[in-house]
């Protein structure tokens, strides 16, 4: 079809508003799927996704819709749900013209659905309100549409009711996207720009790269170059999806596809990037590429130390398929038989020199330095007005700085709130989740480094220092997570034969303490003389125990211990 015929699309929706469920439908009444091929499509995507160990679900799909006997083309490209992918979010948008806006009919605009609808508008989206499940006894579509209308200004006179499960609604969607969205431009004529906005690796064929033609074409075979990364490519294959990849010989400006072209590494096609051609450049790339910087860290070490290889491995190909995994050098020893730790990146600074700094064991002691910075976010948490006191409290208690309330209607709030990265990676939406019911919903973006007082805790465990166990935590908390870390550090660690004292210390100064009373666990005093095997079992089985446990010194610390530096309360 000419590109006057195409249309660009994706969903917006809060997770579990329906957007899997309409676009399956969407997918269903333009034939692009027999509804029997979706069952087992469905379950094929499992198996890769198992595979993969990812969600992939459906990364973009063609559909040929004929509206007033004229053949159209409708690309619709997905969404990453979770709020961690603000900018992935922000490249499928931008490969798009409109917008559906689905938003359920019982619940009401939510904060994640208010961010992307923000960027959308950015975008210069066309915005289509769409309310789904009309079919729940619950629903009120004419209260949720004067929600939309007030709290993101969006006409909602045209918006569509509809039932993505009992297909109510599915035909006005498709007309109003033939008729509402405006068509792309025709650029065919231009040096090649395409907008990658997913990708990923496939162990056959390398890095899969889904992308949208702003300017000029793509043939099978051409020469290609990434223009962010420098990496040139000659293209294997190129194609579109419907859903499944379908190779033709050539896409044009306005299309929407995917190519193949034996890349080794997601970080040569980076999600954001431009392709374009190696021999008839492009003058500039496509706005809005963003390198991606690591800001937290996460110390991981195989329980066993003998499976370190397979760990590694396993990293390696983690890393090809996210560009945003970095696996810096681990100044540890390897053998250390921790699970997993989460750190920040700090900025530190001096006189004469500033250095980042990830990992709480290389940070100088405190006469050593001028002062740290650490990373901050800004929140925004939509919640029914019930909640406004719990979530207000959970921000304080995560050193959140008050910034403002609103309210959008009468019964729901907007609160805004900064405070650092490392108080909000832990817990914080699970807390959100569990303090308001499920009602709530937020929304961050990083919004730069502060000066804080920050200092480091250290723990020793019979007079030994335990490096891993070393956390940078603000002055005014170390006292409680100290004493917090050691009561749980006691709870979890085997009683010895002798007494071992735990110690919370900041420099020389100990500021809490416990210790375990000396205990010698007989697992043989159970069995009464007799049973051989029996015996065998029992000693076979604490000596498995032992090699969860990390030796310290003379003592033995099991994996969870080391663990619960993470999850204090
Ligand atoms: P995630 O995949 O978690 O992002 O959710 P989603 O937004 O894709 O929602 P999904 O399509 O999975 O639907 C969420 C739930 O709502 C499912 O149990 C659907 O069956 C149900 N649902 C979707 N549309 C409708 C509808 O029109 N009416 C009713 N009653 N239920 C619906």
């Amino acid at each position: 079809v000419p590109s006057s015929n195409i249309r660009n699309f994706c969903i917006i929706a809060h997770i579990d508003h329906g957007k899997s469920t309409l676009a399956d439908k969407l997918l269903q009444m333009t034939g692009t799927v027999e509804t029997r091929e979706m069952k087992e499509q469905f379950l094929d995507n499992m198996d890769l996704e198992r595979e993969r160990g990812i969600t992939i679900k459906l990364q973009a799909a063609r559909m040929r819709y004929v509206h007033n006997n004229e053949p159209y083309c409708l690309n619709l490209i997905d969404t990453p749900g979770h709020v961690d992918f603000s900018y992935e979010v922000s490249r499928s948008l931008a490969a798009c013209e409109g917008a559906l806006l689905v938003v359920d009919a019982s619940q009401g605009v939510e904060a994640q659905t208010l961010a992307n609808v923000y960027l959308a508008l950015e975008n210069n989206l066309e915005i289509i309100p769409v309310l789904n499940k009309i079919d729940l006894p619950g629903a009120e579509p004419e209260r949720v549409c004067r929600e939309i209308e007030e709290v993101v200004g969006l006409d909602c006179s045209d918006a569509i009711y509809c039932s993505a499960k009992e297909g109510i609604g599915i035909t006005e969607i498709l007309s109003a996207i033939v008729q509402k969205v405006p068509p792309p431009p025709d650029t065919a004529e231009r040096p090649l720009r395409a907008l990658i906005f997913d990708s990923y690796y496939d162990a056959y064929r390398g890095v899969i790269v889904y992308f949208r033609l702003i300017d000029g074409c793509i043939k099978r075979g051409d020469r290609i170059l990434f223009m962010a990364s420098g990496k040139d490519y000659y293209a294997d294959e190129v194609g579109f999806l419907s859903p499944n990849q379908l190779q033709v010989d050539r896409l044009n400006a306005g299309e929407v596809g995917y190519l193949s072209a034996s890349i080794r590494s997601v970080a040569d096609a980076r999600v954001g990037d431009t392709i374009t051609h190696y021999s008839r450049k492009a003058e500039e790339s496509l706005p809005g590429y963003k390198e991606v910087t690591p800001m937290v860290f996460c110390g991981l070490f195989p329980v066993d130390a003998d499976q370190f290889h397979e760990l590694r491995d396993a990293l390696e190909k983690l890393q090809l398929n996210d560009s945003a995994l970095k696996r810096p050098q681990v100044p540890w020893d390897l053998d250390l038989d921790v699970v997993s730790l989460v750190f920040f990146i700090w900025k530190l600074f001096r006189k004469g020199w500033n250095v980042e700094c990830s990992n709480p064991s290389l940070l100088p002691e405190a006469g050593n330095r001028r002062l740290i910075e650490e990373p901050y976010v800004k929140i925004e948490m939509l919640t029914p007005k019930d909640y406004i006191g719990a979530l207000m409290e959970l921000a304080q208690d995560r050193r959140g700085e008050f910034k403002e309330i609103k309210f959008i209607t009468e019964i729901r709030a907007s609160l805004l709130y900064e405070l650092p990265l490392a108080e909000m990676v832990g817990d914080f939406f699970d807390q959100l989740k569990s303090r308001s019911k499920g009602y709530a919903s937020m929304e961050y973006s990083f919004i730069g480094y502060r000066e804080s007082d920050l200092i480091k805790l250290d723990i020793q465990i019979n007079g030994e220092p335990v490096e891993p166990l070393s956390t940078i935590v603000h002055k005014d908390k170390a006292y409680a997570v100290g004493r917090a870390l050691t009561q749980k550090l006691k709870e979890l660690i085997p009683r010895q034969m002798f007494k071992v004292p735990i110690q919370a210390c900041i420099g020389a100064k100990v500021i809490a303490s416990e210790a375990l009373s000396a205990i010698r666990k007989d697992v043989l005093a159970k069995c009464y003389g007799g049973d051989i095997t029996r015996k065998k079992k029992l000693l076979r089985k604490q000596a498995e125990g032992k090699k969860r446990m990390k030796a310290i010194g003379k003592v033995d610390v099991p994996q969870e211990a080391f663990m619960a530096v993470l999850k204090l309360e």
